[in-house]
């Protein structure tokens, strides 16, 4: 078969990996300690299901036909309003491009900017779809390591060591996956006023925004509208990740390439999501969060707790947001000699806990796990923690 040598900077996801491995277990009446998709452990909003289905019903033609490509005038305007509101900075529909998920967004708005050649700054570790596009697209990676000792953050003289004319994007995500770290303020503004100085884009990954636990979002727009191009997704929030939905917000300039570019990576988003999102933000937004938060805070604490209490050599930052931790198991796994990648393998196959490797996030993540309190409750978290410790303990007994 005579497929493409540039499908091969698609390696295809570690997360996926273990994924199949559990969706076996699964199908097998196996129980699992699922720590690892990052998705929402929660059904979306019940009232939200009820209101949209009878709607879907009443409006079937319109519901299932083909949208503007940038999405239905009243979905971008709700958006518009919803995000002038959280960020305190005037956007309007103008600013607003509906794409299928922010994974699509990732796709088209490197295919809006990138040429041959082009630098992208990454920090490493992050969330893993960048760089195999960037690759694809003929661009050029440049890794500003995130420093653990900083809590993820990277130092602010490493991320200027590397500007140059030939930096055409710094990619931000804030809050991060893996590793839950929030960015600072002042590294924030850095950010924004490098892309304005170097005449780049920052582009800033929000999927997680309302997913505060401590403090609240720093929006990179308060520094201005211009060189930013913020991606926003509703898998996160509103707990509905298969209904492919998400936005970019950037100034109006930009986004008339970035429609242009994604008649080509999809003809429209999904019309009846484009409904149920336009329905979450009107009237389902704020009640959901506020009775979602508080129970992933109260798995957040949890998991905190038995990592600290049942792998205490291992090092963990409490996740001020998000829906991950990152603990370094360099402790235990040098004295294993086994990399994360196949302890991730081994520990979903014989006891049945699924944890990403953290060397799927760059080489920083080696040693690591990305662990998602997403998913289980409680009681499941700790014992999927404590099946994970006994595992390792068991297996440092053999190696003596
Ligand atoms: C930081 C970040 N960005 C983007 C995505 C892509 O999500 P989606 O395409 O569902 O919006 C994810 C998914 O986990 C993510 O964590």
């Amino acid at each position: 078969m005579r497929v493409s040598t540039r499908s091969n900077a698609f390696p295809g996801s570690a997360i996926r990996g273990v994924n199949e491995e559990v969706v076996r277990l699964e199908k097998s009446g196996v129980k699992v300690y699922g720590f690892h998709i990052g998705q929402p452990g929660l059904p979306p909003s019940r009232e939200l299901l009820l209101e949209f289905t009878k709607e879907l019903l009443e409006r079937p033609f319109e519901y299932s036909m083909y949208t503007p490509s940038s999405g239905i005038e009243e979905l971008r305007e709700a958006i518009a309003e919803d995000y002038t509101k959280y960020s305190g900075v005037k956007v309007g529909a103008d600013n607003v491009s509906v794409t299928a998920g922010s994974a699509e967004a990732i796709l088209a708005a490197f295919m809006a900017i990138i040429d041959e050649g082009d630098y992208v700054i990454l920090f490493d570790p992050t969330y893993l779809m960048y760089e195999p596009v960037i690759n694809y697209l003929g661009g050029r990676v440049i890794k500003v390591r995130a420093r653990e000792e900083l809590g993820w953050e990277p130092g602010e003289e490493d991320v200027k060591a590397v500007m140059s004319r030939r930096v055409k994007a710094i990619i931000a995500v804030n809050p991060d996956n893996p590793t839950g770290r929030v960015l600072g303020e002042s590294m924030i503004k850095l950010l924004v006023d490098l892309a304005h100085d170097y005449d780049a884009f920052l582009i800033y990954d929000e999927a997680y925004r309302h997913l505060y636990y401590e403090g609240s979002h720093t929006y990179a727009v308060r520094y201005g509208l211009e060189n930013v191009i913020a991606l926003n997704t509703f898998s996160k929030d509103p707990a509905m990740p298969g209904w492919r939905l998400g936005y970019v917000i950037a100034h109006d300039d930009f986004m008339k390439v970035f429609n242009r570019v994604k008649q080509y990576t999809n003809l429209n988003p999904p019309t009846p999501a484009q409904y149920a999102g336009l329905l979450y933000l009107r009237k389902y937004k704020e009640k959901y969060i506020g009775e979602t938060l508080p129970i992933y805070k109260s798995r957040m604490e949890a998991m905190y707790k038995a990592i600290k209490e049942y792998l205490p050599e291992a090092t963990v930052i409490k996740p001020r947001a998000g829906l991950f931790m990152f603990p370094n198991l360099k402790p235990y796994l040098d004295k294993l000699s086994i990399d994360d990648y196949a302890f991730a393998m081994r520990l979903v196959k014989e006891t049945h806990v699924a944890v990403v490797p953290g060397s799927a996030f760059g080489e920083a993540g080696k040693l690591h796990v990305r662990m998602t309190f997403a998913r289980e409750n409680e009681k499941d978290i700790e014992t999927g923690i404590k099946i994970m410790a006994d595992y390792i303990l068991r297996a440092l007994g053999a190696s003596k």
